[in-house]
């Protein structure tokens, strides 16, 4: 079969991750069968300097014309002065928009090989972490009104916070399906004690309850989750919640897993189609160097493999491949530890391949 992706290798680290990943990819058609189409294409700063915008319409068009987008990452110090409607994560937010992604899965899980990585105290991680956090991606205050007006305490600037029924609702469902397919309990997220938005977030999400009886459903206070996600993370499976919360606590929950170079993600609508890209960003101080992990956006097109193209078996041989690698006792900069020897970029892709 035959697939066509839509690549932004973006901006920093982007275009290193991103070339070993396509190779990944090749490998993985050569030895199941399958043909992998390329189509690179321009969004963030790279867009900025060769048109003047962060995502030209001709990005979108190509992308919305492809089975899946994969994405490096966008961003850097070089564009950070620029007005608001033209930084580069315009392109990323103009992306998740124009494609309708309004579904983001973030997993979080604590690889065995880097248990060491991990900032929290070993009795609270005993056993392992792997979570999902389920973010709302085109509503909220990203997408809000938003403006400057004078107050008598000098200008003032706002961005509003709103969602509609409808649009909690599909998260909430997208939400309970996840949890039906793991622990069967759910967590919602908000600040119902304080914000309107938050109080019809919750009672849209008891609604969409109603048809999962089998999901244990829980409401959570933000600032409390984002306690207990360092106090007893555990306790935690699917985890729900809006743009800007997700926003915080999908950091949160990467950095307790310690692997921040590790992690991917999905960003989804309703049907097949998807942009996939690793949580971490373009981290400019080491771009083009050979020492980027390659390992979150190779993951993030594991994630491709299975959630749009159904190819299940060939999303395993990659993690399988990935976990492999970790056992060798190799490691890349930002997950090196005493004993393990340091690896590049290429070597890391090198010995995925090797391993498929
Ligand atoms: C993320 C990032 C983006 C966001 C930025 C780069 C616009 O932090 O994907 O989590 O805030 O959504
Ligand atoms: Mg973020």
């Amino acid at each position: 079969m035959a697939y066509k992706i839509a690549v932004v290798p973006g901006d920093g680290i982007g275009p290193d991750v991103i070339e070993e990943t396509l190779k990944v990819l090749d490998q993985v058609g050569t030895k199941f069968g399958h043909e992998f189409s390329y189509t690179t294409v321009l969004a963030g700063g790279a867009a900025l300097d060769a048109f003047g915008i962060p995502l030209p319409a001709e990005t979108l068009e190509i992308c919305k014309n492809s089975d899946a987008v994969l994405l490096g990452a966008v961003g850097g110090i070089k564009w950070d002065t620029l007005p608001g409607n033209l930084r580069p994560e315009q392109a990323l937010l103009g992306l998740r928009k124009g494609l309708g992604l309004f579904a983001n899965i973030r997993p979080a899980i604590l690889f065995d090989q880097l248990k060491d990585a991990c900032p929290l105290k070993t009795e609270i991680t005993e056993g392992g972490l792997d979570l999902i956090v389920i973010r709302e991606l085109t509503g909220g205050i990203y997408f809000g009104e938003k403006g400057f007006k004078d107050t008598t305490m000098g200008k003032a600037a706002y961005d509003i916070e709103i969602y509609a029924e409808e649009e909690v609702r599909r998260i909430a469902i997208v939400g309970f399906e996840t949890a039906m397919k793991r622990s069967k309990k759910l967590m919602s997220v908000d600040k119902a004690n304080i914000l309107e938005s938050s109080r019809l977030w919750r009672s849209v999400v008891n609604e969409v309850a109603k048809d999962y009886h089998e999901v244990e459903l829980n409401h959570m206070y933000v600032d409390n989750c984002a306690m207990q996600l360092v106090r007893n993370p555990k306790q935690f499976d699917v985890i729900v919640t809006s743009n800007m919360f997700g926003d915080i606590l999908s950091d949160e929950a990467s950095m307790i897993t310690g692997s921040i170079g590790m992690l991917p993600s999905a960003s989804l609508r309703e049907g097949s189609f998807g942009m996939y890209e690793p949580i971490h960003g373009s981290a400019p101080d080491i771009a083009g160097q050979d020492k980027a992990n390659p390992m979150a956006t190779i993951l993030s097109a594991a994630m491709m493999l299975r959630y749009s193209f159904g190819l299940a078996k060939e999303a395993d041989a990659v993690e399988s491949a990935v976990r492999k690698v970790l056992d060798q006792g190799v490691r890349t900069g930002d997950i090196m530890s005493p004993g393990m020897t340091l690896i590049g970029t290429k070597e890391a892709g090198r010995r995925i391949r090797e391993a498929i």
